[in-house]
């Protein structure tokens, strides 16, 4: 090339990089077959794909993009094992706590009493991680009886991220309302786990009542919510680990969904 053909051709690649910046970033097309010839053949690249997938369906799961789901897949148990009982969870939460606390430091508390935090109980102020890694992190078909024989040894852990937010609100002058899917039948378990766990000085702790019997917990809460809006209320901001958790009417101002790749309540 001479150079003035080279001073042409380096314009034009200039112009073209500029005017399509993104044609620089080239998506790798996966040849599927060569994938699943790999994965007869090398057992760490199964591993690989499945971290890739579970990763994926994880998110999926934590927007909501996948809906409802009543099983976590097969191929994801290890996946959310690890994710569950390693560093990665405690840091979400910790992460999430921080940005609800970020937020609860700009909300004008009007010291009327009336500033109220919503919070939800199982997977968002206590874990249940201990059940569930003795029924496969999820894997397995959900059994009321003896996850209700766990509620009744008011043993559940704390959420050591929640309980700092938790206590911070109430110094910031926030109302506690702990609204939960488990019913009156569990409000003296519950509330000596919660004891037990460090929380304190709740303003009510909301269970489902005979008149709540077979709701969906997206309606349940959501009317719950209506309720103290019409005591005057006003709810600033959610926590909860499941979108019905957050979402329906009478919402918060802000809603923060805490991670749980185990299970989904509608
Ligand atoms: C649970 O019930 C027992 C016995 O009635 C009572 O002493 C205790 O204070 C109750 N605990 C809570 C947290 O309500």
């Amino acid at each position: 090339m001479e150079s003035g053909q080279y001073l042409v051709a380096l314009l034009i690649f200039s112009f073209i990089s500029t005017a399509y910046p993104h044609s620089v970033i080239q998506i790798r097309r996966e040849n599927h077959n060569s994938v699943a010839y790999n994965r007869i053949y090398d057992g760490r690249r199964v591993r690989r794909d499945d971290d890739m997938y579970c990763e994926s369906w994880k998110f999926s799961v934590e927007t909501n993009d996948a809906g409802y789901w009543s099983q976590i897949p097969s191929r994801c148990e290890g996946y959310v094992k690890e994710y569950m009982t390693g560093d990665r969870y405690r840091s979400d939460l910790e992460v999430i706590a921080d940005d609800s606390l970020a937020f609860a430091k700009t909300v004008e508390v009007a010291g009327n009493g009336k500033d109220a935090w919503v919070f939800d109980i199982d997977e968002t102020l206590l874990s249940n991680l201990p059940y569930y890694a003795a029924h496969g992190f999820g894997s397995e078909t959900f059994d009321e009886n003896s996850f209700n024989d766990w509620v009744d040894l008011a043993e559940a852990p704390v959420l050591p991220a929640s309980l700092r937010l938790y206590g911070e609100l109430k110094q910031l002058g926030f109302k506690i309302f702990l609204l939960t899917g488990r019913t009156e039948s569990q409000r003296n378990v519950t509330g000596k786990n919660l004891l037990y766990g460090g929380y304190s000085n709740w303003e009510r702790l909301i269970l489902r009542g005979s008149s709540d019997t077979g709701k969906p917990a997206i309606v349940y809460k959501s009317e719950k919510r209506k309720e103290l809006e019409d005591e005057g209320y006003v709810i600033h901001g959610s926590s909860g680990d499941q979108w019905s958790d957050l979402l329906g009417f009478a919402e918060a101002r802000r809603s923060f969904k805490l991670p749980n790749p185990m299970y989904y309540i509608a």
